[in-house]
């Protein structure tokens, strides 16, 4: 089975003391990930350090920076780079979140070259996708999403995607309490598979996960991730709760042994 992932986004929340004891809370569940499940803590820059220690001796936990510059160094003040994020033993970058594209104007080529810059540092992206309300009632979302892939991924080998993670984020969706339902994602899930099948191959396709992001909670999770093109989650708000992000955790796809 493809990795099947349940990655937090704590977004621009929690102070550090906070942050660690959401982490030392979730950490006690001793919620034991089979191999094909991941579990991802986007954390704010400062806490990377922390939490990564926090995590490092568990299996298939893992730490992610929320963005990185889309320039190698220099004068960027108050700018972060794909090597610094590595030299701080950052796992995942998320590149291109909804909120970073409306309000700090990312554009499709400031995210391609974040992914390039990922790929050179040896981190994973997880880049985000996804429609706002308007083009999702215009039904435009299907070419609106193909066309986010296309700019800021179409560049890149049938290696480096491999095993690569996209989350389908509608924006409606985010923050909102109002989710897409499980019908919603899987057909989007599998528009994003089949545009990247026709552009690249089926194999390839076939390894991305693509996690479903937008009001992801304890009781909703199970039912969106039993879709079948639906590889786990990127979470906000459920995230901060360690009871409710072990629950979603348990709602990944298992192998049964
Ligand atoms: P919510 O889960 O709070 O809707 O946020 C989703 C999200 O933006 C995750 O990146």
């Amino acid at each position: 089975m493809r990795k099947q992932i349940a990655a937090a986004n704590w977004k621009m929340n929690l102070t550090i003391e906070q942050g660690i004891k959401l982490t030392d809370d979730l950490l006690s569940e001793n919620i034991e990930l089979q191999d094909h499940q991941e579990v991802i803590f986007g954390v704010p820059f400062p806490y990377l350090i922390s939490i990564k220690e926090k995590i490092k001796s568990y299996k298939n936990y893992f730490v992610a920076a929320q963005n990185c510059y889309f320039q190698k160094a220099g004068a960027y003040t108050g700018e972060v780079s794909a090597e610094m994020l590595t030299s701080v033993a950052t796992d995942y970058v998320i590149i291109g979140h909804s909120e970073r594209r409306e309000y700090f104007n990312e554009n499709h080529q400031m995210l391609a070259e974040k992914i390039n810059l990922c790929f050179e540092n040896d981190l994973k992206p997880i880049f985000c996708c996804g429609e706002p309300l308007s083009i999702r009632e215009a039904n435009e979302q299907n070419g609106y999403v193909e066309n986010q892939l296309k700019e800021s991924l179409f560049h890149l080998t049938d290696k480096q995607l491999t095993g690569f993670v996209i989350a389908y984020e509608p924006i409606w969706a985010i923050g909102t309490g109002k989710t897409a339902s499980s019908a919603q994602a899987q057909e989007m899930h599998a528009h994003i598979r089949n545009v990247m099948a026709a552009k690249y191959n089926n194999e390839v396709a076939e390894s991305i996960s693509i996690l479903y992001g937008g009001s992801v909670k304890a009781n909703n999770a199970k039912e969106i991730f039993g879709e079948k093109d639906v590889d786990g989650g990127l979470v906000g708000g459920a995230s901060l709760n360690a009871a409710e992000f072990a629950t979603i955790i348990k709602s990944l796809k298992t192998i049964s042994r």
